[in-house]
């Protein structure tokens, strides 16, 4: 019986199955039933019979699920999450097989609406962060970014003159689809952001983007974030031509190239206890991000800081030795930035730079490839992604399924 939590059927020559995600059964049968909300299922053999709790019959749709939907297998890479991290130029380049038509009406309804609110957790929660300032930078859109669990302190802002732009690569994460019933039921349009289909949020939500990006087996999301984030400047920039996505691949490319060096200051960093991640403007989200990563890999405590709040409390953290990333590509925020690299330093504090450019203050350098100043949220997450990973395998921890934690949270 399925409530509330997803669940699917598998329907295969000879035999039936039923799993909470396709991932369950995929490799056996790409042919799948969505199970409606409060449906109780009879599996037999070759057969199912659908029924609604009071017994009546409820038809039902075999489809045929999508080709990226099944896992190809980890190909030749450790782990599923390495492999997905690689898969991010081929990711960003399928993001762009939008269907023009649903971006344009996107970004009319992000346009004509009167409140924007961004609705995710996790990493799409950080990836939406970015989608604000693509929509204020390239459309002039005031929005605020939700964290799911937290959409009752907003409930008074949600209404019919209210667009939520709810974004879950897979779709089922309770938090978020709880905020956007709470929404419906009082006139908002929803616009849905998806990378699993087909999934409730998709089911639920009036306009829907998916993302293409692939199946996504590692728990801590990786391919999905840059995606989300590619999406978002589709949307909000208008004339983003194949050739622009093309150079985001190649630069996203040319970030992969530095795993070496990535893998020699993981080697720095995971035997210590605390890790900081500095950023400003649109590098903030990357350090939340990066912290992120680095706590559900490797088990690290991280904490991601927005770079002008340092003098305003962590910087009490900083002693001699102390690791702290500052996310410092050549945009409008370098000089800032630089100099709370300098306070760190002051206080003995170990500097990881993450630049184009190099500068003396680093202790060590993880160079990213100079781009246009909104792309670097798309290579700066790279280093971020790759950093965790390589002190995660130095710790042995389980990084495909990392503890205590699951891909899509279907529960309160
Ligand atoms: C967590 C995942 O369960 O949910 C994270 O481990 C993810 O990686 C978060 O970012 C949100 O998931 P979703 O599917 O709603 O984007």
């Amino acid at each position: 019986m399925r409530h509330n939590a997803p669940l699917i059927v598998g329907i295969g020559k000879g035999f039936s199955a039923v799993a909470s995600d396709v991932l369950g059964f995929i490799d056996w049968t790409n042919k799948a039933v969505f199970l409606e909300d409060d449906s109780v299922c009879l599996l037999q053999r070759e057969k199912i019979d659908v029924r609604s709790l009071n017994g009546a019959r409820r038809n039902f749709e075999v489809v045929e699920l999508a080709e990226e939907m099944s896992s190809e297998g980890k190909e030749s890479c450790e782990h599923y999450t390495l492999k997905e991290i690689y898969e991010q130029p081929e990711a960003v380049m399928r993001v762009l097989r939008q269907d023009p038509g649903s971006l344009t009406l996107f970004r009319k309804q992000l346009q004509e609406a009167k409140k924007v609110f961004f609705v995710a957790a996790g990493t799409s929660y950080h990836a939406s962060m970015v989608g604000k300032e693509y929509l204020a930078r390239n459309m002039g859109v005031y929005s605020e970014v939700i964290l799911a669990s937290e959409y009752k302190s907003y409930l008074r802002w949600f209404d019919d003159e209210t667009v939520l732009v709810a974004v879950s690569q897979s779709g089922e994460t309770m938090d978020v689809l709880e905020a956007v019933r709470a929404g419906k039921e009082r006139g908002c349009n929803v616009l849905g952001v998806v990378n699993h289909s087909p999934s409730t949020l998709e089911r639920i939500s009036d306009t829907v983007v998916n993302l293409r990006a692939g199946q996504e087996v590692g728990v801590a999301a990786t391919k999905s974030f840059t995606s989300q984030i590619a999406l978002f400047y589709l949307i909000s920039k208008k004339g983003v031509d194949r050739q622009e996505i093309e150079g985001i691949a190649e630069a996203i490319r040319e970030a992969i190239k530095e795993e070496k060096a990535i893998k020699r200051i993981a080697e720095t960093i995971a035997s210590g206890k605390d890790l900081y991640y500095l950023g400003r403007g649109m590098n903030y989200p990357i350090a939340l991000e990066g912290a992120l990563k680095m706590k559900e890999l490797a088990y690290i405590h991280a904490e991601g800081l927005a770079a002008g709040e340092l003098k305003h409390g962590p910087l009490a953290l900083i002693e001699k030795g102390v690791p702290l990333i500052l996310i410092n590509p050549l945009d409008e925020s370098y000089q800032d930035t630089i100099s709370n690299g300098m306070e760190v330093k002051a206080r003995g504090g170990m500097l990881i730079g993450v630049s184009s450019e190099p500068n003396a203050i680093y202790d060590y350098f993880i160079r990213i490839p100079k781009v246009d100043n909104q792309h670097y949220p798309l290579v700066t997450a790279i280093p971020m992604q790759l950093l965790a990973y390589h002190a995660a395998k130095l710790l042995r921890a389980d990084i495909d399924k990392p503890r205590n934690l699951a891909k899509s949270v279907t529960v309160k």
